[in-house]
């Protein structure tokens, strides 16, 4: 079985990638990434010379070498996860997400339905979405699989616009989709643009930390292993046409969050008690800063019994070891670009 995983070399794609080669030598996993600044084939180095594993280079957004591939190797099932997916980029070059999010979308779901011709039998094309769709919550409430979209960013936008060609794929040409919407993950290897891994790079180099408006905004926070263990188990036993929203129930205010993460980085420099804590600065909000998300993870735990297994503490601990123990994969992401997008997005 031909296994396509796009994006496979960013964040939470090789934590997919790894858990499929290792765990389902029967299936070859190709691995289509572009390898922008997010992806990072360092992150698979544990991986690459597996036999079940093959890396593409290439770009989602271009017809011409997707259909080919497709062609090539016959893909039956498509995990889709390469997107551009940081907010606050979203907000400085919208179009860069109408591209990779929205066209790449619809060239990987044109070749899929150019390539079985309405022959769907045993394929799928399951698409990997955020819960940002439904827009925000006020301080109570869930969002369920049936809470309408309402975007309200352009990175949000763009995925909730990729979920609807998705959908309309499905009912136009019958293309068996499954579609999930997680909340924010948080563990190894994510890039250090986002708040845990930003925080604890600048935290390690005794730099402010940029906490946005008053820090009363709330995520759901879900370890990312246990994220893929939740794509593993609807990639293998979810319903087609069904969407499944996947979180940690483990809400926390940003500010809160910040907090246990300073305390815990104290204890692993082998800092004074609070010397992390006096590095936070209030800095100008997100423009459209959603104000909380939470996710009713009923469906996915009633149907397909699964549930997240990591605790938040725990998770954050391994979180915080794996940055401090791989200082270099830290250092060479941060080099080049990182410095002028961290000067424009921070003023520093
Ligand atoms: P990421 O930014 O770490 O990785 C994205 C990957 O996509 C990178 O490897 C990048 O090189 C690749 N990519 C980007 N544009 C491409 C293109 N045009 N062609 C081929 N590859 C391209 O992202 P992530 O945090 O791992 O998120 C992965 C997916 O999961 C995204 O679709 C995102 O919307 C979704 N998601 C993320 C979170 C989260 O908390 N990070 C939560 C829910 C859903
Ligand atoms: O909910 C799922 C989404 O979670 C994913 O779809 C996105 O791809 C992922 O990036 C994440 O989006 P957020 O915007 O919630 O994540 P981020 O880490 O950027 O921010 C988390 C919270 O922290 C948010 O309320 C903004 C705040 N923040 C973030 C940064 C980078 C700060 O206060 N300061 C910062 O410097």
């Amino acid at each position: 079985m031909n296994v396509l995983i796009t994006g496979g070399a960013g964040f939470i794609g090789s934590h997919i990638v790894r858990l499929f080669v290792k765990r389902y030598s029967n299936y070859t996993i190709f691995n289509l990434d572009n390898l922008t600044y997010a992806g990072n084939l360092e992150n698979l180095k544990d991986i690459e010379h597996c036999a079940n594993y093959r890396f593409i280079k290439g770009d989602i957004t271009d017809e011409c070498f997707v259909n080919h591939l497709f062609f090539e190797h016959k893909f039956e099932h498509i995990i889709h996860l390469a997107a551009e997916s940081h907010v606050d980029k979203s907000i400085q070059n919208p179009l860069t997400f109408v591209k990779t999010n929205v066209i790449g979308t619809v060239v990987l779901l044109n070749a899929f339905k150019s390539l079985w011709k309405g022959n769907f039998e045993s394929k799928r094309f399951y698409h990997i979405s955020t819960d940002e769709v439904y827009g925000t919550l006020g301080p109570t409430g869930l969002f369920s699989e049936t809470t309408a979209y309402s975007p309200n960013s352009p990175y949000s936008a763009s995925k909730a616009s990729s979920d609807h060609f998705v959908r309309a794929y499905g009912e136009t040409y019958k293309i068996p989709y499954i579609i999930t919407n997680c909340s924010n993950n948080y563990g190894p290897n994510q890039f250090p643009e986002k708040l845990i891994p930003l925080f604890i790079h600048n935290i390690i180099h005794n730099k402010p930390l940029p906490v946005y408006g008053d820090g009363n905004y709330t995520r759901d926070w879900l370890y990312v292993v246990d994220h893929a263990t939740a794509i593993d188990t609807v990639f293998h036993n979810g319903v087609s046409g069904e969407t499944y929203n996947v979180g940690g129930n483990n809400e926390w205010k940003n500010i809160d969050l910040v907090r246990l993460l300073c305390s815990q980085m104290d204890i692993k420099l082998f800092r004074d008690k609070g010397s992390s804590e006096r590095l936070i600065t209030y800095t100008k909000d997100r423009p459209g800063h959603d104000l909380r998300y939470a996710i009713n993870t009923s469906k996915i735990t009633k149907e397909l019994h699964w549930k997240p297994s990591v605790n938040f503490e725990k998770g954050l601990g391994i979180t915080i070891d794996w940055y401090l123990k791989n200082s270099s994969w830290l250092n060479n992401v941060t080099s080049g670009t990182y410095q002028s997008y961290y000067k424009h997005q921070y003023h520093k």
